[in-house]
């Protein structure tokens, strides 16, 4: 572990890896060697994943799908665990809750475990929440298809291949504030349960994976285009934060929001709804930028990749409470990336603290 300075914890640099890099300045996003571009809509989730965890594992097989499809299978057993408790909270705290259920370990099995686990207990956590039956999983399918087939929609189509860009867009990002959790968990041999939890947990929030519900919200709230301005105005007039803007890396355009906007508009091809929406989602857009210019004349904020995904995850039909859950069905082969680099590092994360407070009486 390096510490490159101590004034500030942007300066901080917790780890090597060789597998992103976020260039903030340049809003590029390099993943093991390739740029966002060549990845995002032209491989899919099995092949970024296998990308992401080569090196990692000594018995990786040269094929994902079969290995990633038997691991939703298998945990799909855990679905039977749900009661009506775990249910009355949200989709990811009963996501989170049966990944919780898996057994610790560094292996290769239990690393597909938890690469399928968000996929699975979403759809399962979502349908059950809906008042109907889980579906197993289809193992032979598209990990991202699977999830359109679990959570009882059409599994092939355009609805699959926008669904595996986005898993694809976010697979692996820096060292975000949940990689970061999950490497520190994964540095004290935790197990890479534990790890693959505590980065869920900080996925959570809405300052990180938590923001395109809000995003929504704020779309709905706003409600034609003309009202955005003022919309927009009396938020941050009451010292609200606009979600989907804004980001600690990034000072231009982060590279996802254009590669989920094109498939946003890939999808609406043929649809009477989708194109409406996001012309919508784009006035809306510019009148926040334009305002945040304004107003935050020294900062740079810009679109950040959770508002186009509001967009996708809601012309798939994904209820907004599972938004962050989708987030983490694609986020999860980043983190179990960084977990077993961690371990390869083989050394425990410990920074630390500036103390600030006061002195005890005698030592002063
Ligand atoms: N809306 C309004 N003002 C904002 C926003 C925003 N979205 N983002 C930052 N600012 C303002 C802050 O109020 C602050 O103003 P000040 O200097 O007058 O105090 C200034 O810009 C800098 O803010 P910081 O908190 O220092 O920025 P930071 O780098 O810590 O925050 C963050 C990054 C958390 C993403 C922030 O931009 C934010 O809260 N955005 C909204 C939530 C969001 O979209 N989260 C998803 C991020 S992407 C991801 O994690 C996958």
């Amino acid at each position: 572990m390096l510490i490159d300075g101590i004034d500030g914890l942007e300066n901080i640099v917790a780890a090597e890896t060789v597998l992103s890099e976020v260039d903030g300045q340049a809003g590029r996003l390099i993943i093991r060697g390739h740029s966002l571009d060549e990845l995002a809509g032209k491989v899919s989730y099995e092949a970024a994943t296998r990308l992401l965890l080569d090196g990692f594992f000594d018995d990786l097989p040269a094929d994902l799908a079969p290995a990633l499809g038997a691991a939703r299978a298998a945990v799909f057993a855990e679905v039977a665990y749900v009661d009506d408790r775990l249910l009355a909270l949200t989709p990811i705290e009963v996501m989170r809750a049966l990944t919780a259920r898996i057994a610790d370990g560094e292996d290769l099995d239990t690393a597909l475990r938890l690469i399928a686990a968000p996929a699975v207990f979403t759809a399962a956590a979502v349908r059950r929440q809906a008042g109907e039956a889980p579906i197993a999983p289809g193992p032979t399918l598209g990990h991202a298809a699977d999830i359109l087939h679990m959570l009882g929609k059409h599994p092939s189509g355009p609805e699959a291949k926008a669904l595996d860009t986005y898993l694809v867009t976010v697979c692996d990002h820096g060292l975000n504030a949940s990689t970061f959790t999950a490497r520190v968990v994964a540095s004290t041999h935790a197990g890479l349960t534990s790890s693959i939890v505590s980065g869920i947990s900080a996925l959570k929030g809405p300052l990180h994976g938590g923001a395109p519900g809000p995003v929504i919200e704020m779309l709905d709230g706003i409600g034609a285009p003309g009202n955005a301005r003022a919309w927009i105005e009396a938020a941050l007039d009451r010292g609200d934060r606009l979600m989907g803007f804004g980001h600690r890396v990034y000072k231009v355009r982060d590279p996802r929001a254009d590669a989920l906007k094109k498939a946003v508009r890939l999808l609406g091809e043929g649809s009477n709804v989708l194109p409406g929406r996001l012309a919508f989602a784009e006035a809306v857009e510019q009148a926040a930028l334009g305002i945040l210019k304004d107003r935050k004349p020294n900062r740079s904020l810009q679109t950040n990749v959770e508002f186009y995904t509001a967009l996708l995850l809601e012309a798939l039909a994904f209820p907004p409470t599972a938004f962050t859950c989708v987030f983490a069905m694609g986020r999860s082969a980043g983190w179990i990336a960084h977990a077993r680099e961690q371990l390869a590092d083989g050394r425990l994360i410990r920074p630390q603290s500036r103390y600030v407070g006061p002195r005890p009486k005698a030592a002063a």
